[in-house]
């Protein structure tokens, strides 16, 4: 049975989820980063997580081939920065004050949570990668509220 992508993405579209973005340097020492919502908790013991980068984002080979990368959780006052970063050939630093992780990963302040992560694993996931970290290096800002995204909307999660 052949499904049509356009009602499989329609789907996918009515589950919401937060936001992150995930960023690493290059080989050249560039910040390389993508907004996804491919992202979820895998292992607490080690502690793991994962996110699926499309194989095709410029950002792909920084990402999958860095030995460490940050994950950031977005705040329900991000939607603009997750548009940024969500974005192809433009200056995605632009704005942004980098800081660096403890092990050197690109870190954006002010998010709702920071996660520094070790390259694990990476799978093949067909047209995406499916990238496991392990978490080195964990923040939380639990004053914010996250940000939400569903229907191709974003914006802070409203109260359940
Ligand atoms: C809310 C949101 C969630 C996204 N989730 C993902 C995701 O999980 N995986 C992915 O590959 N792209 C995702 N994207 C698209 C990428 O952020 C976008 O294609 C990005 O520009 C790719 O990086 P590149 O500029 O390095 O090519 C998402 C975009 C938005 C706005």
């Amino acid at each position: 049975m052949s499904i049509d992508t356009s009602l499989f993405k329609k789907a996918m579209g009515q589950f919401p989820t937060g936001v992150t973005i995930t960023t690493a340097y290059d080989k050249a020492g560039q910040v390389a980063g993508m907004t996804a919502s491919a992202f979820c908790s895998v292992s607490i013991d080690p502690l793991l997580v994962l996110m699926c980068p499309a194989k095709n984002a410029e950002c792909y080979s920084a990402l999958t081939e860095a030995s460490y990368f940050s994950i950031h959780l977005l705040g329900g006052e991000q939607g603009a920065l997750a548009w940024q970063f969500a974005k192809s050939g433009v200056d995605k630093s632009d704005g942004i004050e980098w800081i660096q992780g403890a092990m050197g990963a690109p870190k954006i302040p002010g998010c709702l949570a920071y996660l520094e992560c070790r390259h694990h694993a990476l799978y093949d996931g067909g047209d995406h990668g499916i990238l496991v970290g392990e978490v080195v290096s964990l923040e939380l800002d639990d004053a914010q509220v996250p940000l939400a995204y569903c229907q191709s909307q974003l914006g802070p999660m409203p109260a359940l």
